[in-house]
């Protein structure tokens, strides 16, 4: 099996560039851009890897982000990414950013999507990776913030794609950013929203009623609803599942907890993803062979995972064919 899992052409639908800061790259970024991290060590930031939920996580990743200053500073970040891609036999990969983390520290929105940008198209030419970019609003600020946020990435569109909702999920519901989300539709963009991660499903109806979104990310409370699963699996929505994640920021106790051979045996369409690979011990591999030794999953449901992400990917339909 987990020689299957190794082989298998694979896409990612769910990935922060930020949450793939490695420890190392932190500190050599840290040195060079003399940026202060609260860390002696590479073990003591492995040691402060030890969250209790989301938010206690998020302080920890935009702390981290602060290192990241030049367009060389990005393009290392999604380059090492990268290098994980070809490890992990990832082919397509969607990658998310958070302007905001960097615009208010100063950093140019133009140095950050040039850089990410850059180090993707060396990827598409060295290694044959297709890869889309997809902007997270954060939903701890305002919706004037992302409005702003908006307005700057709208001479981005030829490299962006879609826009997201990320950050701390309880207490900032999808509905707080109606308003630009249908902006974003007006303008072209896919949209994608974090729901149901934390909160309860009400933020799924929410993200799907008001924000007309195109997919799920996370969605893993929706099994708390009948009437939600029912209409998720009569649309098709994808879920992207970050099961690590979900472990490491205490979603489910356990792996044997995790849900997501229950959503699959219900129809949905659920694919698996690595979220924040640096902070969550491992990328996409590691997360299929942590579900493996865990929960009974057959060789068919592995298949069916992978092809899924494929199947809800932001590409054309000609390159789905050849993918799947
Ligand atoms: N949830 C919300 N916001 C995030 C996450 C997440 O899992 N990772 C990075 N930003
Ligand atoms: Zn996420």
């Amino acid at each position: 099996m987990i020689d299957l899992i190794k082989k298998l052409p694979k896409a990612e639908l769910h990935l922060h560039i930020e949450g793939s800061l490695e420890p190392e790259l932190m500190f050599r970024l840290s040195k060079k851009n003399q940026v202060d991290i609260p860390y002696k060590d590479i073990e003591d930031v492995r040691n402060a890897y030890n969250f209790t939920n989301l938010q206690t996580f998020l302080d920890i990743y935009y702390a981290g982000a602060n290192v990241l200053l030049t367009k060389d500073d990005f393009y290392d970040l999604t380059w090492e990414y990268i290098l994980k891609c070809v490890e992990n036999n990832i082919i397509h990969t969607e990658i998310f950013f958070d302007p905001q983390t960097h615009t208010a520290r100063g950093v140019p929105f133009d140095v950050v999507i040039t850089g990410i940008k850059e180090a993707l198209q060396d990827a598409k030419a060295k290694y044959g990776i297709t890869s889309c970019i997809i902007m997270c609003f954060l939903r701890h600020l305002s919706q004037e913030d992302a409005f702003e946020t908006l307005d700057a990435a709208l001479k981005y569109q030829d490299d962006i794609i879609g826009v997201g909702l990320d950050s701390s999920e309880l207490g900032n519901p999808p509905s707080k950013f109606k308003d630009v989300f249908k902006k974003a539709k007006e303008a072209g963009f896919k949209l994608v929203a974090h729901a149901g991660e934390e909160a309860d499903f009400s933020y799924i109806y929410e993200a799907l009623d008001l924000l007309s979104i195109h997919r799920i990310d996370h969605g893993v409370q929706s099994i708390k609803s009948a009437a939600l699963m029912q209409r998720l699996k009569d649309e098709q929505m994808p879920l992207t599942v970050c099961p690590n994640s979900n472990i490491e920021l205490k979603v489910f106790e356990t792996y044997k907890e995790h849900n997501i051979k229950e959503l699959l045996d219900y129809g949905l369409n659920v694919s698996v993803n690595s979220d924040d690979p640096a902070y969550f011990k491992g990328y996409m591999n590691q997360n299929f062979i942590n579900l493996h030794e865990n929960i009974e999953l057959s060789e068919d449901d592995i298949v069916t995972l992978v092809k899924n992400s494929f199947k809800s990917a932001f590409i054309s339909d000609e390159l789905k064919e050849v993918y799947l």
